[in-house]
C-alpha cells in the first residue's frame, strides 16, 4: 500500500540520511525503481512530473500501475508516489487520482500566491493524509519545459512556507536539474545552513539530485536535507545501456528484438544508479 512520505521524511531528517526520489516513465522504470529498494530493505518515493503522467496517459494510470506492482512484487518498504513540479490544479488531480503525496511548485509565484495556495493544499493533503511538498526559490535547468534560473531561497520565505504545516521543503540553493555545467559554482551550503536555522525539523528536499559531489551530497545532508530528487541519472543510465546492446547489434541476434530483452540492459542499469544513490543517500536498511 503506498503510504505518505511523512513518516520516512521525519525518520530520514532525525537519523542524518536522505530517502531518494526517482523519477519514473513508463513500467520498465517503475519495476526497477521498486526492485531496487526492496533488494536495499530502503524507503523509496516515486516522482511523476506533470509531463511523464501524461506521457503515461494521466495519473489514474500511473496509481494503477504501481498498486498494482506493490501488490504483485510482494513490496514491503515504504513507497510514496508522489507529484513533482506541480501545479494547483495537478496537484487536485492526483490527490483525486489517488497519489500518496503531492509537491506543489509555487516558487514562480510572488510569495504571497504561493503561500495562499500552499495553504489551500496544507488542508486538503492533511484531510487525505497525504504529503505535500512546498518550493521556495526556483531551481534551475530544464524540466518540462518550465526554465528555472537556480536561485538561492529567501530563508525568511522558507520559514513562511514551512509554518503553513508542509510536510518537506524544496529550498533552491543554487541546484539545477539535469547536468551541471563546468562553470557551476556548487550548492549554497551558507543558505542552505540559513533555511534549517529557521526551519527547525522540517525535512528539505534537494532537487538536481544528478551529478552532484558525493561531498556535497553528504554535507547537504548534514545540514538537514532528507529528500534527495534524482531523475536526469536514471536516464542517462538507461540510454547508455540500451546504446550498448543496439551498438552491439544484439537486437539483431535470436529474438534480440523482444522489447522484453531490449528493454533489459537499460531497466538494469536504472536499479544498478538507484542502488548507488540509496548507498550514498545512507538510506540502506531503513525501511
Ligand atoms: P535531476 O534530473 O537533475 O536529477 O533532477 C531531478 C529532480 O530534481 C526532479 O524534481
Amino acid at each position: 500500500m503506498l503510504v505518505s512520505a511523512q513518516e520516512m521524511l521525519q525518520k530520514a531528517k532525525a537519523g542524518k540520511y536522505a530517502v531518494g526520489q526517482f523519477n519514473i516513465n513508463n513500467l520498465e522504470w517503475t519495476k526497477a525503481v521498486l526492485a531496487a529498494a526492496q533488494e536495499m530493505n530502503s524507503p523509496v518515493i516515486l516522482g511523476v512530473s506533470e509531463g511523464a503522467g501524461k506521457y503515461m496517459t494521466g495519473f489514474k494510470t500511473v496509481v494503477g500501475m504501481v498498486n498494482g506492482m506493490l501488490e504483485e512484487m510482494k513490496i514491503t518498504v515504504p513507497v510514496a508516489l508522489h507529484l513533482d513540479h506541480g501545479t494547483y490544479e495537478g496537484c487536485l488531480k492526483c490527490v483525486e487520482a489517488g497519489f500518496s503525496s503531492i509537491m506543489f511548485d509555487g516558487s514562480h509565484y510572488p510569495i504571497e500566491e504561493n503561500v495562499a495556495k500552499t495553504r489551500e493544499l496544507v488542508d486538503i493533503c492533511a484531510k487525505k493524509g497525504m504529503s505535500l511538498e512546498a518550493e521556495v526559490g526556483s531551481i534551475g535547468g530544464e524540466e518540462d519545459g518550465v526554465v528555472g534560473a537556480g536561485e538561492c531561497a529567501d530563508p525568511q520565505e522558507c520559514k513562511a512556507i514551512a509554518d503553513l504545516g508542509v510536510t518537506m521543503l524544496a529550498a533552491g540553493i543554487g541546484n539545477i536539474h539535469g547536468k551541471y555545467p563546468e562553470n557551476w559554482k556548487g550548492l549554497s551550503f551558507e543558505t542552505l545552513a540559513a533555511v534549517q536555522e529557521l526551519t527547525g525539523e522540517m525535512p528539505l528536499v534537494l532537487h538536481g539530485g544528478t551529478g552532484i559531489p558525493e561531498d556535497m551530497i553528504k554535507k547537504a545532508i548534514s545540514l538537514g536535507v532528507a529528500k534527495i530528487n534524482v531523475n536526469t541519472e536514471c536516464q542517462l543510465s538507461f540510454a547508455a545501456a540500451t546504446r550498448e546492446y543496439i551498438e552491439a547489434g544484439k537486437d539483431l541476434q535470436g529474438k534480440g528484438f523482444d522489447p522484453r530483452k531490449l528493454l533489459a540492459p537499460g531497466a538494469e542499469a536504472i536499479k544498478a544508479t538507484v542502488k548507488e544513490k540509496m548507498e550514498l543517500f545512507g538510506s540502506v536498511n531503513k525501511a
